[in-house]
């Protein structure tokens, strides 16, 4: 499984990977509790994603790249945006914050955010949502460890491609690329493997391939 960025065109996704859409669910207290998958589409060996924005027929591209001359320039480094995290310790976690990676899924908001949850992740209902909060951010953003085995905590993603939508926000966020496969640029540079990556659909990102939350508005 591949994902290939073309130069000012789409994704081109092959392997077989299996596409889907998937919203946000908020509970009563309207935060951001889960994931709840509402399409699945044809799997198909290979096929071509959208990512300038424009197609007629998301989330496939349909060639109008092309027409609206996309300026596809892929501006993400191959680690540097990786570097330069923030580290919070807490008791029992500690977090490490991919601030720039943030597609504004907001799972990390509520019982006090995940920041404060950290620093009181002593108390094992407080440790508990922040671990939830961090494995259902989409983007790995947002990464936990447990300071006592000193593993990384990572949520078990099926290897697939997730059109993500947060219709109660009118927002349709990025193609969240799960369980490792690996993204290729249009140089031929593989980035970084990450078991959770987003990548931009609407063509506004400053960190393309990646979104930067930028498809707010979109
Ligand atoms: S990348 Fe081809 S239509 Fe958007």
């Amino acid at each position: 499984m591949k994902i290939q960025v073309s130069r000012n065109g789409p994704y081109i996704v092959t392997g077989g990977v299996p596409l889907m859409t998937m919203e946000i669910s908020y509970d009563d207290e309207s935060d951001c509790r889960s994931w709840r998958k509402v399409e699945e589409y044809p799997l198909q060996e290979e096929y071509a994603l959208c990512r300038c924005g424009h197609s007629k027929n998301k989330p496939y591209c349909d060639g109008t790249h092309e027409k609206v001359h996309f300026d596809g320039t892929e501006t993400a480094g191959n680690e540097p945006y990786l570097q330069s995290p923030t580290l919070i310790r807490g008791p029992e976690l500690e977090l490490t914050d991919y601030e720039g990676l943030c597609v504004h899924a907001r799972f990390c908001m509520r019982a006090g955010g995940i920041w404060n949850l950290t620093e009181q992740s002593n108390v094992p209902s407080a440790r508990d949502t922040a671990v939830e909060e961090a494995c259902n951010c989409p983007s790995g953003r947002l990464v936990l460890r447990d300071r006592k085995t000193g593993e990384t905590i990572e949520p078990v993603l099926e290897r697939s491609v997730v059109v993500v939508e947060n219709p109660a926000r009118s927002e349709h966020g990025p193609l969240w690329v799960r369980g490792g496969i690996p993204v290729e640029s249009a140089d031929g540079r593989t980035y970084t493997i990450r078991n959770r990556v987003t990548l931009c659909r609407c063509g506004r990102s400053w960190n393309k391939p990646f979104c930067d939350g930028n498809h707010i508005g979109w």
